[in-house]
């Protein structure tokens, strides 16, 4: 795993994660799950808000957009970590992807004051 600037992670090649694909990698101490919705890369922290069980265990569906976490079904938007449906009420940590190269890179996305919010 390299690191480029502005806080980009390379987490490798992009042929690893096809459409309709999860994976989870780790960013520094955070595990976070990957979704290849349509060619377009998505990540988010692989932590379910509810009670904190892994959401790459969960049923990823690629026509929905969604992840469903195993252990009491809540379902998360995997484009922007919202949660769907109960028992879950609070987003899933979302992390910024991109394909560049062939490559899959994520970062953390810059905090909102950072961004010139
Ligand atoms: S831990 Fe995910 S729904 Fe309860």
């Amino acid at each position: 795993m390299a690191e480029s600037n502005e806080g980009w992670v390379c987490i490798g090649p992009s042929a690893d994660l096809l459409p309709g694909e999860k994976r989870t990698e780790w960013m520094g101490e955070t595990p976070v799950v990957m979704f290849n919705l349509d060619g377009e890369i998505h990540a988010l922290e692989d932590r379910c808000t509810h009670e904190d069980f892994e959401l790459s265990v969960g049923h990823f569906d690629p026509a929905e957009g969604s992840i469903e976490c195993t252990l009491h079904g809540a379902k998360f938007d995997v484009r922007d970590g919202r949660a769907l449906c109960a028992p879950a009420y609070t987003s899933a940590r979302r992390f910024e992807a991109r394909i560049a190269d062939g490559l899959i890179w994520l970062r953390d996305p810059p905090a909102a004051a950072d961004a010139g919010a």
